[in-house]
């Protein structure tokens, strides 16, 4: 085999030599040996795109000698051998004698000797019926085997047809000097650089020429963010489970569905400027549910109907239709745990039902490496008859057990609008203590009644964040590398898509929570 440069060099000086190849059959290597054509198409290709050679293809069926061919083609015929086998004079020799001579080729042979008339049978012998024969079929193989073919059509599909021969279909090439024709290769730049356009060296450059039947670079679009791959894996999670998602998708809410609704008293705290962005124009808004807001005013301020004192302070409408950045995605949960109130006055019946959302929400922290202003919370909530706080436990301890978290403890804590509270936590093996991973709670009877779902409608929820398994899965440390403007691109083009399993699940209890 002639190497990539040995090629080039023969089509180049032959063509330089002969201004033409009238076909690349016949070229030959060296050593005298045909070339392999598909190498040689390399070659053409390459020399073609430098415009140093054209070539166009030439079909052809080429003929070659199937195995028993060749033994033909250097033997004779079968037929031949037989009658070479039986002396000449009219004794001849027995039948079982020829056998012994030429073996399987002798039960072949015979009869077609015989129908030539070159010999006959005598009794048990065999006898010659001629003096000499012309054995044809091995001339005529020896005569593809020379010329890859035959001057006589009917012939080569004869012997085709008695496996003798095969038909090939073969390309090779004629090839003629191109504009560029040159035996020497030029080496050609594919790319104008900085340092050729300051040497000048780009002027007398020659450049590879486009190709435009090339494969182009695949494109690479709609990378998903990790946080958004994680989210999926937590999404099939809830799926798994039977839960609906809830729309996220509005980020600004009013303060009505984000505290009021949630029994979240108006002078708490988290009210306040510095813990919660409110919006500028519009400031406020009064698109929200006014039989509700009534309910709730009174349920604030005394009670109302669900056996509560309330906060004993004066409700302020103004204060409700604050609009804000949704704190926390409880927000959604209130607004459909509404609709799902409505929904069973409307149909009489109340459904069961199991809701999760996955998404954004925003808190005006001052940002640091763990810290940002705004990130992203899981929650879940399932409304039922009758739950008991046994039943939120049993459920937590299934749900993280999932994300591979076997050890979870829980610790009584407060939120406005749960009663009984736990934070969730689990133990992480490596650090060997308990680390808190979530935050959970039976809805207050103050939030349910208002929103009008039947009194023995129990519903347990719980939230964490997606941040932390997020920067735990892709070993991130410093949260501004996840998230905002500092954000590499090929890093979200780069991560690999998440799964969630056991080994996940202990690292994810590792790092302290937001
Ligand atoms: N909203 C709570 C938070 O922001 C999480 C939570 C959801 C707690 C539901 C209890 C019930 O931390």
């Amino acid at each position: 085999m002639a190497s990539t440069e040995e090629l080039q060099t023969l089509v180049l000086t032959t063509l330089d030599r002969e201004n033409v190849i009238v076909d690349s059959k016949d070229l030959k290597t060296v050593s005298g040996g045909d070339l392999d054509q598909l190498a040689v198409l390399g070659v053409l290709n390459s020399l073609k795109s430098k415009e140093m050679v054209d070539y166009s293809s030439i079909g052809r069926e080429v003929w070659t000698l199937s195995k028993e061919g060749e033994q033909v083609a250097e033997q004779g015929s079968h037929e031949a051998r037989v009658f070479e086998a039986i002396p000449a004079g009219a004794e001849g020799i027995p039948m079982s004698e020829v056998q012994a001579i030429l073996g399987k080729a002798a039960n072949i042979g015979q009869g077609k000797a015989i129908k030539n008339g070159w010999i006959r049978k005598e009794g048990d012998n065999l006898v010659r019926a001629k003096d000499s024969i012309v054995d044809q079929t091995k001339s005529d193989l020896q005569e593809i085997k020379k010329t890859a073919t035959h001057s006589n059509a009917k012939t080569l599909t004869d012997l085709k047809k008695r496996k003798l021969v095969e038909k090939q279909k073969v390309t090779t090439y004629k090839v003629t000097k191109g504009p560029q024709f040159s035996l020497e290769i030029k080496k050609e730049a594919t790319d104008i650089t900085a340092e050729m356009l300051q040497s000048g060296e780009w002027k007398n450059a020659t450049f590879k020429k486009y190709n435009f039947d090339a494969a182009g670079v695949a494109p690479s679009g709609g990378h998903l963010h990790p946080l958004m791959k994680v989210r999926q894996e937590f999404r099939e999670i809830f799926f798994e489970m039977g839960f609906e998602e809830m729309p996220t998708n509005c980020f600004a809410e009013s303060s009505f569905w984000n505290f009021d609704a949630l029994f979240q008293p108006q002078q708490h705290p988290a009210r306040d400027a510095h813990d919660t962005f409110f919006l500028k124009d519009p400031a406020s808004t009064d698109r929200f549910p006014r039989d509700l807001m009534e309910k709730i005013k009174v349920t604030h301020e005394n009670g109302g109907d669900t056996g509560s004192t309330g906060y004993n302070y004066v409700w302020k409408e103004e204060d409700a239709g604050k609009l804000l950045l949704r704190t926390h995605t409880t927000a959604v949960s209130s607004n459909m745990l509404y609709k799902l109130a409505e929904k069973t006055k409307k149909e009489g019946v109340f459904r069961p039902a199991k809701y999760f959302s996955i998404d954004r929400v925003f808190r005006n922290e001052s940002v640091d490496a763990t810290h940002l202003a705004e990130f992203h919370q899981i929650e879940g909530v399932i409304a039922d008859k009758n739950l008991t706080l046994g039943d939120l436990i049993g459920f937590m301890d299934v749900f993280f057990k999932k994300m591979g978290m076997e050890k979870i403890r829980f610790k009584p804590t407060y939120n406005p609008y749960t009663e009984p509270s736990m934070e969730i936590f689990s133990y992480h093996d490596g650090l060997k203590k308990w680390v808190e991973i979530g935050n959970s709670g039976m809805f207050r009877p103050e939030m349910l009644l208002p929103l009008g779902l039947p009194p023995d409608v129990r519903v347990i929820a719980w939230g964490l964040g997606l941040e932390r398994p997020t920067m735990i899965k892709y070993n991130i440390s410093n949260i501004r590398d996840l998230l905002g403007h500092k954000v590499k691109i090929d890093m979200i083009k780069e991560y690999p898509i998440c799964r969630l399993d056991k080994k996940m699940g202990k690292e994810l209890v590792g790092v302290s929570e937001q």
